[in-house]
């Protein structure tokens, strides 16, 4: 397995804050409980003390066998002290050695304080002590020491502190578990996405990330995926195009070629034929200059690089002007043109050389793929938009081909649209362009019967508010 870096600093911080935070959290409870436990027991011992002094006062032999009794009762161990640290009496029974005994201690009871220490006896025990004067007529006679054995609370503090010690060791242990698996889903996608790039960079760009969170993370990886998706389908039609680019190219230069080639070998038997090679040459040259300016056209397009003059358009004017561009060839194929156009037609935003570029693609197809009748332009309104559409009554294209028309180099049987000196390329220029004046493009064919190409230009919200004012 691999050591994510990035796991380990996080999991490494986070440990080292959480360690912090136990050990203060310990001490304080510790601190709290040991105080309190010490406190306690200050409390009760000097309680005890001033109690026995009240009863040491009478100082007589049932006294003394009472405050043994009390002693007893009370588990405590009392010292009767004179001033120069002589025993009068003490409870328990044996002689016993009073090492605790000091004359600093002995002279601070007899000027009339108490004392409070804690002592530990050769046995390892510990007590804790109260010292108290047995005061009469307002001077100290003897003193009292109070001993209480410290075993209880000891105890109960190491119990404390045993419970204290286990939760923090089960603490640190969930803490460690916790972040060993934040720091693995973290840690984990991140690396699945640096292995996934590392693979794309390289070219694979077929490979995609499965993650399905939903955070952050997620979004990352589904950007990730996005732009693998989007590599690869640039790469593919990247691909196609220059396939498509080398065929169409290489079919007007193999006839270059041949018939060249026939010409300068001097192949030719008489001036006729001669001629007819040479208007094959001729006619080749000029489909190899459309195929490169169409090309030309759309790669600028395609990069966002043409620049469109918008104004307001007078559509009636662009039709009339492009019909008697194209009305020889029509004549010359004994098609009828015809146009109707509306009164009221909406005005809309446009480049009028780009809106005749457009126009003039739709009559050239028109007249190129139809052998008799006539060719229709309409212009009306529709729900407040421009819509003009050119139909016509030639060849029609199969249902099964429509959704393909507008892209590039698509032709419908390639080997007849050849006779006709297309390159595929119109429809998709006339697509962008209509793309980029904001209107749409839509085809509706019946193969046999005819086509119409229909485009719709919303009128324009400024112009719109003109008329509303004029
Ligand atoms: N009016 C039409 N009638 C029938 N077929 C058409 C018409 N317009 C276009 N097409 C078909 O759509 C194909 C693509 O058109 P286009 O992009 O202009 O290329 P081309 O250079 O072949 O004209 C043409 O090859 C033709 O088969
Ligand atoms: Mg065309």
């Amino acid at each position: 397995m691999k050591i994510s870096r990035i796991g380990l600093k996080l999991g490494t911080a986070f440990m080292i804050l959480f360690i912090i935070l136990l050990m203060t959290l310990g001490v304080a409870i510790d601190q709290l409980f040991s105080h309190f436990f010490y406190a306690q027991m200050k409390e009760d011992s000097q309680e005890l003390a001033s109690h026995f002094v009240s009863m040491a006062k009478t100082k007589d032999a049932s006294s003394t066998a009472m405050i043994n009794n009390f002693a007893e009762f009370s588990s405590v161990q009392i010292v009767w002290v004179t001033e120069n640290g002589q025993v009068i009496a003490h409870s328990g029974k044996s002689e016993r050695q009073h090492p605790f005994i000091n004359q600093k201690d002995l002279n601070r009871m007899f000027s009339g304080q108490s004392i409070d220490f804690i002592y530990n006896d050769s046995s390892g025990h510990r007590y804790y002590i109260s010292g108290k004067p047995v005061v009469k007529n307002q001077k100290p006679q003897s003193a009292l020491y109070i001993l209480s054995s410290m075993n209880k609370i000891d105890d109960s503090i190491r119990t404390v502190r045993k419970l204290l010690f286990l939760s923090a060791l089960g603490a640190f242990l969930v803490a460690l578990g916790m972040t060993f698996i934040m720091t693995k889903l973290l840690s984990q996608p991140l690396l699945k996405m640096q292995k996934v790039t590392d693979r794309m960079s390289k070219g694979d760009w077929d490979t995609r990330l499965d993650i399905r969170q939903k955070d952050e993370m997620g979004m990352l990886g589904q950007s990730i995926n996005n732009l693998a998706q989007s590599l690869q389908r640039y790469r593919d039609t990247r691909q196609e195009f220059f396939a498509n680019i080398s065929h169409e190219l290489r079919t007007p230069i193999t006839y270059l070629e041949g018939y060249s080639k026939v010409l300068t070998d001097n192949l030719v038997e008489n001036e006729a034929e001669k001629k007819k090679y040479l208007t094959i040459i001729h006619q080749e040259a000029i489909r190899l200059q459309k195929l490169v300016d169409d090309l030309f056209e759309l790669s600028k397009m395609e990069e966002g690089k043409i620049e469109l003059t918008m104004e307001r358009l007078d559509m009636k004017d662009i039709i009339l002007n492009t019909l008697s561009k194209v009305k020889l060839k029509a004549e010359q194929k004994n098609i009828i043109l015809k146009t109707e156009l509306h009164q009221d037609i909406p005005f809309i935003l446009g480049d009028s050389y780009r809106m005749e570029q457009i126009l003039l693609n739709l009559l050239e197809n028109a007249i190129k793929y139809t052998d008799q009748g006539e060719i229709i332009v309409q212009l009306v309104s529709e729900n407040s938009s421009l819509v003009l559409s050119v139909s016509d009554t030639g060849q029609g294209i199969p249902e099964e081909e429509l959704p393909y028309i507008f892209d590039r180099f698509y032709r419908i049987e390639k080997s007849r649209s050849r006779d006709y000196g297309g390159t595929g390329l119109g429809l998709s220029i006339v697509k962008k362009l209509v793309d980029l004046q904001g209107g749409s493009i839509h085809v509706e064919s019946k193969l046999d019967v005819g086509t119409t190409f229909t485009l719709t230009f919303p009128q324009h919200e400024e112009l719109e508010s003109l008329e509303g004012s004029s």
